[in-house]
C-alpha cells in the first residue's frame, strides 16, 4: 500500500508511543513508525504487553498496528523514508558536569540530530517533541544545517501537554496543539504540514501557531504553573497543620473562584512525574544563565517546598511513631508519581522509601502497577523492603499505613481487616487525603491526614 505521507517518531517512550499510536489510528493515509535504540521496547511495542500502562493506549495500538502503526529499531531505515520525522528521545536533567541537577541533558537528543543528517538524501521536517530548554531548536538547526549534502530541514516545535493515566484522552481531546515555527515561507509550510496532521481530529481553534521560542517556553511555563500550584496548596498544607484549618476545605473555597478554578489544588505529598521538576529547574536554568536571579529563585522555591513537603511527611511518620522507626514495617500504599500510571519516575514514594529505609524501617511497597519500576528504584536495599501486589498480606504485622499514590481502589479497601492484622498501635499517614479518616480512626487506626488535625486514640 502507498501512503499519502511518512511520518517517523524517535524514542518510543511515554511521549512518542501514545502520540503517535494517536495519529496513526487519526491518520490511516499516513504511515507512522516509531523507532527506538531500546530492542526491548520495540518487541514490547509490538507486543500485547504494552511498555506502558495507559488507559485505552492498547485499544489504539491494536487499531492501527500493522496497518500503518509500525514499531522497528531501524533508525537509519526509518528516516531515510519519512518525510517528518518527531522527535521525541528523553531529556532528563543532567546528572554531571557543569548545569548538573538543573540542566537538561541533551546528549541522546544531540545524538539523534546527527544521526538524522547522517541518514538523511532529501528535505525533511523535524518536529520537537521532547520537552526541551528554550532555544535548543537553534541548536538542532545548527547541527542539521552543518550537513554537507545541501538538504534542507525545517525545524517545528510541537510541544506535548498530555498528562500519564489520561494520555489517550488528552490526545484526542486537546486543549490546545502548539506549533512553533521560523518565520518565512519555508517554516510556514512546515508548520502547516505539522497542523495538517492534527487538523483530522482537532478542531482548527485549537490549533495554535506561534514562533519557535514561544512554542518552547510555553511547554516549560505551562507545567510550571501547574506545578505551582501543587507547591501553593502543600504549603498551606503544612499552615493547617499549625491552626486547625481543613487544606481541603481551602482548596473548595479558594478553587470555587472561578478566576483561580479548582484544579491542581489538591494538597499531596509532593508532585513526581518525570516533567514538573525537570521543567522547572529548565526554567530556573535558563533564568540564571540570563542573570534572572529574582526571576530564577521565584521559581526555585516551587521545587524546595515540593523536597519540604515530601521531607514534611517522613518526619511526621518517624515523630508519630515515637520518633523512630527502627524494625518497624510500615506499608507504602502506592508508588506510582500519581494513580492510573505504572509510572514511578520523580515519585515523591522515592524520596520517602529510602529515608524510612535510611532510618532502619522495614517497608512492604504495594502498587497495583508500579512495582516492577519500584524494585528498580529501591535496588540496594534488598533485605528491608519487600514488593506485595495484595495491599492485605502488606499489612500483615506492619504498625503504618502511609499512603503514597491515590489509587481509587485504595479507598475501598476493608480497613477493619487490615487493623485486625496489624501491630498495634496503628497509623494511618494519609499522603493524598483519600482515605475516611474518621472511619479509620473508629477502626482505632491512629490517623494523619495532610492539612487537616490529626485523630489519635492516645490521652
Ligand atoms: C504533567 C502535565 O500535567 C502535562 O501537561 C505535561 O505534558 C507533563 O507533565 P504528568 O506529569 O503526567 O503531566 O502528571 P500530572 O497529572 O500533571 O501530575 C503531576 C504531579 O502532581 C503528580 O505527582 C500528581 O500526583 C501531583 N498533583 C497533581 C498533586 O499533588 N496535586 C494536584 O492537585 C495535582
Ligand atoms: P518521554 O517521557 O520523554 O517519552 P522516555 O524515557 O519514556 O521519555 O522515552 C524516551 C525514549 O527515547 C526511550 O525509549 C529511549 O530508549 C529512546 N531514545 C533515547 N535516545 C535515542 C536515540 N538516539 N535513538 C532512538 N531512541 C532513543
Amino acid at each position: 500500500m502507498s501512503f499519502k505521507k511518512k511520518i517517523l517518531c524517535i524514542g518510543a517512550g511515554y511521549v512518542g508511543g501514545p502520540t503517535m499510536a494517536v495519529i496513526a489510528a487519526q491518520c490511516p493515509e499516513y504511515k507512522v513508525t516509531v523507532v527506538d535504540v531500546n530492542a526491548e521496547r520495540i518487541q514490547a511495542w509490538n507486543g500485547d504487553h504494552l511498555p506502558i500502562f495507559e488507559a485505552g493506549l492498547l485499544e489504539v495500538v491494536r487499531q492501527a498496528r500493522g496497518r500503518n502503526l509500525f514499531f522497528s529499531t531501524d533508525i537509519p531505515g526509518g528516516i531515510r523514508e519519512a518525510d517528518i520525522i518527531f522527535v521525541s528521545v528523553n531529556t532528563p536533567t543532567k546528572t554531571f558536569g557543569h548545569g548538573a541537577g538543573m540542566a537538561s541533558d541533551l546528549q541522546h537528543w544531540e545524538k539523534t540530530a546527527h544521526q538524522i543528517v547522517a541518514h538523511s538524501d532529501r528535505a525533511k521536517i523535524i518536529v520537537e517533541k521532547s520537552t526541551l530548554p528554550v532555544r535548543t531548536a537553534e541548536a538542532m538547526e545548527r547541527i542539521l544545517q552543518e550537513n554537507k549534502k545541501g538538504i534542507r530541514f525545517d525545524v517545528v516545535s510541537n510541544p506535548e501537554f498530555l498528562a500519564e493515566g489520561t494520555a489517550i484522552q488528552d490526545l484526542l481531546h486537546p486543549d490546545r496543539v502548539l506549533i512553533g515555527s521560523r518565520p518565512g515561507e519555508s517554516g510556514r509550510r512546515a508548520a502547516e504540514e505539522v497542523a495538517a496532521i492534527f487538523a483530522h481530529w482537532v478542531p482548527a481553534g485549537k490549533i495554535i501557531a506561534t514562533n519557535l521560542w514561544s512554542a518552547e517556553l510555553s511547554k516549560l511555563v505551562a507545567n510550571a504553573f501547574l506545578a505551582q500550584r501543587v507547591s501553593s496548596i502543600n504549603s498551606v498544607s503544612a499552615l493547617c497543620e499549625k491552626t486547625g484549618a481543613d487544606v481541603d476545605e481551602i482548596s473548595f473555597a479558594v478553587g470555587s473562584d472561578h478566576r483561580i478554578g479548582p484544579h491542581f489544588l489538591k494538597a499531596s505529598v509532593g508532585f513526581g512525574g518525570s516533567c514538573f521538576k525537570k521543567d522547572i529547574l529548565n526554567l530556573v536554568y535558563i533564568a540564571r544563565s540570563y542573570g534572572l536571579e529574582e526571576v530564577a529563585g521565584y521559581w526555585e522555591s516551587v521545587v524546595r517546598i515540593n523536597e519540604y513537603q515530601q521531607e514534611r511527611f517522613v518526619r511526621t511518620i518517624i515523630d508519630e511513631m515515637f520518633h523512630t522507626v527502627v524494625g518497624k514495617k510500615i506499608v507504602l500504599l502506592g508508588f506510582a508519581f500519581k494513580a492510573d500510571t505504572g509510572d514511578t519516575r520523580e515519585s515523591p514514594g522515592i524520596h520517602v522509601a529510602r529515608k524510612l529505609l535510611e532510618e532502619r524501617a522495614l517497608l512492604a511497597v504495594s502498587d497495583p502497577q508500579a512495582l516492577g519500576n519500584a524494585r528498580r528504584d529501591l535496588a540496594g536495599f534488598s533485605g528491608q523492603v519487600e514488593f506485595e501486589p495484595d495491599p492485605y498480606r502488606a499489612a500483615v504485622e506492619a504498625q503504618a499505613l502511609a499512603v503514597i499514590t491515590e489509587w481509587r481502589a485504595y479507598c475501598d479497601l476493608d480497613f477493619a481487616r487490615m487493623f485486625a492484622s496489624m501491630r498495634k498501635p496503628a497509623f494511618v499517614f494519609d499522603g493524598r487525603n483519600i482515605l475516611d479518616h474518621h472511619r479509620l480512626f473508629e477502626i482505632g487506626f491512629n490517623v494523619f491526614p495532610l492539612g487537616k488535625p490529626a485523630m489519635t486514640h492516645f490521652s
